[in-house]
């Protein structure tokens, strides 16, 4: 009998209707869709308007399709780990908020801070939960409300992000499907370069942060850009090469999606061609913590049993990882 691993047996998502297109943002900044399209590879991303709705309502709603393909009883949920840099509040954490919207009265709940890479090591923390036997299932949801801290009158930044969710439900399998393999790091050193500034102990909202608009997201954008096409690019090869793998084993990359030449590098130095990776950056841009899901909910029903997918992801902190999936089910039908 193969070990105890965690498998990914269900896929839920939500993506708010309005779009938010690069003609829409050349009438914001100054800025063209010629410029956006060739640097990031984005032509629109989505946008949660309603104020009243924050990321606990897009995370319940990709919950909620989740439990009803897989006509579960929100019950039967050990754990629920949302991976958020935009939780509705400091406190109470969103999974908590999330975990009572969708019912899952037996759960225990809370947050992962990973900015990028959230989702990826929200899933390696579930996994274990699942692989020492402690639970059987495990709600992992990615998902942020981007929208709610960029600044639309900053070029650099307001191009490249949307607004989305999407989850994986973890069950233990024991027939050599799952999550096989896992790489995560962390690096504080360069926490500058990728942040937002205002609002935390150290620069608790004032006047003063609200004047140096403090509550957006900072980035910078070129030292980001060289970190993440090394150290996604490295983790995956890392990753591929320790378990054996070569670009012909894998089925599918599946990046974080923060920009097209990143994602282009990774799948070079893989050995990987540009058909077995999965993008929809162009549709839904950089939604932190909810574009590997988000992926995954697109592509659900060309997966087949057995195949073997990687995940990979670079973000703020900086924080950076892969993992290796042998895909457990077929197309949409899950156990
Ligand atoms: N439209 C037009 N011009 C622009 C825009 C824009 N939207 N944005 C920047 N520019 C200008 C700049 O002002 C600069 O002009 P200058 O030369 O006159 O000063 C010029 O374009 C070049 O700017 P760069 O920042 O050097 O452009 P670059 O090619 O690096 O692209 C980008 C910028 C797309 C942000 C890139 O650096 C990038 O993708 N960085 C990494 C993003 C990332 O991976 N983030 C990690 C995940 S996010 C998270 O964790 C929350």
């Amino acid at each position: 009998m193969e070990q105890r691993r965690a498998a990914i047996t269900a896929i839920g998502h939500f993506l708010p209707e309005e779009r938010l297109t690069n003609a829409d943002l050349e009438k914001l900044v100054d800025t063209s869709d010629e410029w956006i399209r060739t640097r990031t590879g984005i032509r629109e991303r989505r946008i949660l308007r309603d104020p009243d709705k924050a990321t606990s309502y897009m995370a319940s709603k990709a919950a909620k399709e989740l439990l009803q393909k897989r006509n579960l009883d929100p019950s039967e949920i050990d754990l629920v780990i949302v991976a958020t840099v935009t939780p509705d509040m400091f406190f109470p954490a969103t999974a908590c908020i999330v975990a009572a919207e969708i019912g899952a009265v037996n759960a225990w709940a809370y947050d992962i801070s990973a900015a990028c890479s959230g989702f990826l090591f929200a899933l390696s923390t579930g996994t274990r939960f699942i692989e020492s036997g402690k639970h059987e299932k495990v709600l992992v949801i990615g998902a942020d409300k981007m929208s709610t801290i960029v600044d639309y009158s900053d070029r650099t930044t307001c191009v490249l992000f949307g607004d989305g969710a999407a989850c994986a439900l973890l069950e233990p399998d024991s027939s050599g499907h799952g999550i096989m393999d896992s790489i995560e790091h962390s690096d504080g050193s360069q926490w500058s370069s990728l942040c937002m500034l205002g609002g935390g102990s150290l620069n608790p909202s004032s006047p003063v942060t609200l004047e140096k608009k403090w509550h957006y997201l900072h980035q910078e954008g070129q030292p980001v850009f060289k970190a993440a096409v090394k150290g996604m690019a490295d983790v995956a090869a890392d990753l591929v090469e320790r378990n054996g793998l070569t670009g012909d084993d894998i089925r599918y990359l599946v990046p974080h999606q923060a920009n097209l030449r990143i994602i282009d590098a990774t799948a070079r130095r893989m050995g990987i061609t540009m058909e077995k990776v999965m993008l929809n950056i162009e549709r839904y841009g950089n939604t932190t913590a909810a574009t590997i899901p988000l992926c995954l909910a697109d592509w659900e029903s060309e997966l087949r049993r057995g195949d073997n997918i990687v995940l990979a992801a670079f973000g703020g902190g900086f924080t950076w990882g892969a993992s290796w999936l042998r895909w457990a089910y077929d197309g949409t039908s899950a156990a």
